[in-house]
């Protein structure tokens, strides 16, 4: 039959198992380490499993996953360094959840473990939607398909809303042609790039039950939760507390009021919705203070938000039954 051969130029050409035992073997510099404490020392990936733990409010789930994934590439590590292992473990992921839960935040520390431990060269992150994969004639998609992989080869390929890649009702959508090339590469290529797949979980449980071959090349799902109100608070006071400014008084209560509207309307999207109100706050702050003309204006003055600073949001205008 032939199959067309997709392995992207400039990378790491896949090898036979046989060869990656002997690039494994003992005696190799890297292949040294023998116990768990030896690879966290070599690999300094504690400390990229710490600061997640630090910088990021809750997603207590996604946060143990994280950890058990880490053990189990570590556990290989040592596998591989004894010959009990031949091949790179399939690494690709699917990453589930709302808008702004966080998924693209913890796929970026994602891709620093996986460096920090050796299954990616280079560790950076291409975060890429079905428009950058996908053509819209005919001989457009494969060249465009193969660039995108060929950027993301040493790190993370991650693709939003993934299930947009397949179009059932279209007979001859060119979206197929970009998922047959990401699945032979996801197989040939995985000691060199990892895939993550992100989206709404069910539209993604929808895209896996009608792409098999895909579904059978995700070794790890991670459900990303909601945030509470609770943590949607403490998100604000990082992010408030990150760019100098901080809530004044009485502006935590009507924060709090703000979200607990927010969240029953449209298009809530958790801590992007955050950030945005956030945005929409400091603007009307600013334009409070510009008013001042002859006011100096101190350090307080400069990074205080207050309550009327958000009470100026439509979400309190439009609420009323
Ligand atoms: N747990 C958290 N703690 C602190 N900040 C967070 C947390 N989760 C998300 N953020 C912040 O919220 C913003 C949105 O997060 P991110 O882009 O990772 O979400 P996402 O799930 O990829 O969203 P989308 O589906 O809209 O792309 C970012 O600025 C991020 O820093
Ligand atoms: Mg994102």
């Amino acid at each position: 039959m032939g199959a067309p051969d997709y392995s992207i130029p400039g990378s790491v050409a896949p090898r036979p198992a046989s060869e990656a035992v002997s690039d494994a073997a003992p005696q190799s510099v890297a292949g040294a380490a023998r116990t768990v404490a030896a690879v966290l020392a070599e690999s300094q990936v504690e400390a990229v499993l710490d600061e997640l733990e630090r910088d990021l409010v809750g997603l207590a789930p996604v946060k143990q996953r994280i950890r058990d994934i880490a053990a189990l590439l570590v556990i290989d590590k040592l596998r591989m360094n004894l010959g009990l292992q031949a091949e790179t473990p399939s690494l690709h992921m699917s990453f589930t959840g709302n808008p702004g839960t966080g998924k693209t935040t913890v796929a970026l520390r994602m891709a620093e473990i996986l460096h920090r431990l050796g299954y990616v060269r280079k560790g950076h992150l291409v975060a890429v939607t079905r428009d950058d994969l996908v053509g819209q004639y005919i001989g457009h998609t494969a060249p465009k398909t193969r660039e995108v992989l060929k950027k993301a080869m040493g790190g993370v390929l991650f693709i939003d809303e993934a299930y947009y890649l397949y179009r059932p009702e279209n007979e001859r959508d060119y979206g197929q042609e970009a998922i047959e090339i990401l699945l032979q590469v996801m197989e040939n290529q995985r000691d060199d790039l990892v895939v993550i797949l992100a989206g709404y979980k069910d539209r993604m449980d929808t895209f896996f039950k009608s792409n098999p071959g895909m579904s059978s090349r995700i070794a790890h799902h991670l459900d990303f939760p909601n945030y509470s109100v609770d943590e949607l608070q403490q998100i604000a006071q990082r992010m408030l507390a990150q760019r100098h400014y901080h809530f004044g008084a009485g502006a935590d209560a009507v924060f709090r009021d703000y979200l607990e509207r927010r969240i029953r309307q449209p298009h809530f999207a958790n801590a992007r919705s955050v950030r945005n109100a956030l945005d929409r706050a400091r603007l009307r702050q600013a334009s409070r203070l510009f008013a001042e003309r002859e006011r100096e204006l101190s350090q307080d003055d400069l990074t205080t938000l207050l309550p009327a600073d958000l009470l100026g949001s439509r979400v309190f205008a439009d609420t009323q039954p």
